[in-house]
């Protein structure tokens, strides 16, 4: 399908915010306090030899509060996929997989599924790179170009995905950038496309898009060379813990920093910001 909406590669548009991702999970991954081991994130962030993202403020950066983060997500939701794989769903979807690597570093059941849906040339720059490292797929995996703005539905079965099998979905760095329209159509095609039992992990920024869009948010991007406040939706939206509620889901909300506690990290640099907003949305369909 052609899409109508703006495209990127890994180093342009959202496609960067990608990349910036992956420098951190390899910043955390060269840690001695990692939570995380991807051992595949520093050739991903090499290969695509970003200037912005090489600038010592960015990898300074990527060093603190950008890995600090990224870890305590990463394992979140790491741990979520591995308790759904272990409670009996089937298969996993990945919107916005970007640089993710779980199909290739988690240990999931035999037969196990992963779909990874992403724009083609985020996907492409990531299965060259995935490739020329001889990385191979702990699962079977299935990278779904769409556009999660468009009818990325109709791509994922066409993939093979099947909908009367358990899901665990993940919404990972994604909600920030689609506009109002595609989130509530993204969380109606996974209630949709759900079998019971299946299980939905998002992060989430609580809130105005405003709040979301602050000056704290605005510094730091810049440090990256990226201005991520441009790339945003800015729109507000329901909120979708309680639009999954209202659709009969069981949702937990657990904020990033009590996340962090629970591992032992701390969000030194910065507390504010995530104080309030910053939260991992876990919900689950009756079996
Ligand atoms: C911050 S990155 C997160 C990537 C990945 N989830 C992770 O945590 O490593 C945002 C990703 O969302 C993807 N994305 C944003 N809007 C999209 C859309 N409309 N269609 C497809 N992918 C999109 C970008 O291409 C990018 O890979």
């Amino acid at each position: 399908m052609t899409s109508t909406h703006e495209q990127w590669d890994i180093v342009s548009g959202v496609g960067i915010t990608a990349l910036a991702v992956a420098e951190g999970r390899a910043a955390e991954s060269a840690r001695e306090d990692r939570l995380i081991n991807d051992p595949y994130a520093r050739a991903l962030a090499d290969a695509a030899d970003s200037p912005q993202l090489s600038s010592p403020e960015a990898q300074e950066l990527m060093r603190t509060m950008v890995s600090d983060y990224m870890g305590v997500r990463t394992r979140f939701f790491d741990e979520f996929f591995l308790r759904a794989a272990a409670g009996g769903v089937g298969q996993a979807v990945i919107l916005a997989s970007g640089l993710d690597t779980r199909a290739f570093r988690l240990e999931w059941p035999s037969g196990f599924r992963v779909f990874e849906i992403d724009q083609a040339k985020v996907l492409e720059f990531k299965d060259q790179t995935l490739d020329s490292l001889g990385a191979k797929p702990t699962a079977e995996r299935h990278a779904v170009s769409a556009d999660l703005r468009d009818d990325w539905a109709s791509a994922l079965k066409e993939a093979g995905f099947d909908p009367s099998v358990p899901t665990a979905w993940l919404a990972e760095g994604l909600l920030p950038y689609l506009p109002p329209d595609a989130e509530a159509q993204l969380l109606e095609t996974i209630h949709e496309f759900s079998a019971p039992g299946s299980r939905l992990s998002i992060e989430h920024v609580a809130g105005t898009r405003g709040q979301m869009m602050g000056d704290e948010i605005k510094q730091v991007s810049e440090q990256w060379g990226i201005d991520l406040p441009s790339l945003f939706s800015i729109e507000d939206r329901p909120d979708p813990g309680e639009v999954l509620t209202g659709k009969g889901w069981t949702v937990r909300r657990d904020p990033s920093i009590e996340i962090a506690a629970g591992y032992g990290r701390k969000f030194a640099d910065f507390q504010a910001m995530f104080q309030e907003q910053s939260q991992m949305l876990t919900a689950q369909l009756q079996s």
